[in-house]
């Protein structure tokens, strides 16, 4: 899901089916799904527990709210997933990007003073890829 800005974008990196959250309510759009990842906190998480099957699951990445008590009645593991600092998986990661196997979108690159302003863009929620702060020239 996102929203229709993005849509060329997500199908050219393998999207099957996309989804804009603006015009088609997730409900509508989606049914006994497997999992679902929550990249945006939702605040209205129950929404997200509504459409996996008995037994799903919900990854969050950014925490939302979810009601405990709805999440058991469907047999549904909430697990956050977390990234911490790791020099072998990040190791891993680029032989994945180097290899071609994992593309990685950019949405800005500016130097390691405009730190403040990069952070306060990406509180925006509507970025297209990561932010690299620039070390070295
Ligand atoms: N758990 C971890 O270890 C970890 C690691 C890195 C980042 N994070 C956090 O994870 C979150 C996501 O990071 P990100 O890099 O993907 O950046 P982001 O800028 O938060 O990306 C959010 C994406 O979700 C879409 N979106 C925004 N509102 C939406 C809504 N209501 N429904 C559906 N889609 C919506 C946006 O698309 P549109 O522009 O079309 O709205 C945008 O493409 C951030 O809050 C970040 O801090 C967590």
């Amino acid at each position: 899901m996102a929203s229709g800005r993005h849509e060329t974008f997500l199908c050219d990196i393998g999207v099957d089916h996309f989804i804009d959250y603006t015009t088609t309510p997730l409900e509508q759009a989606a049914y006994k799904v497997d999992l679902v990842l929550d990249v945006v906190g939702a605040k209205d998480g129950d929404r997200l527990l509504d459409v996996l099957k008995q037994g799903g699951r919900l990854v969050p990445i950014f925490l939302g709210q979810y009601s405990a008590e709805r999440a058991a009645s469907a047999s549904v593991t909430i697990s956050l997933c977390l990234m911490h600092p790791d020099a072998a998986q990040l190791s891993k990661m680029s032989r994945l990007i180097d290899s071609g196997r994992v593309r990685v979108a950019l949405e800005m690159v500016v130097p390691l003073w405009e730190a403040r302003q990069a952070h306060e863009h990406g509180e925006s929620q509507h970025l297209r890829g990561k932010i690299v702060l620039r070390v070295m020239k």
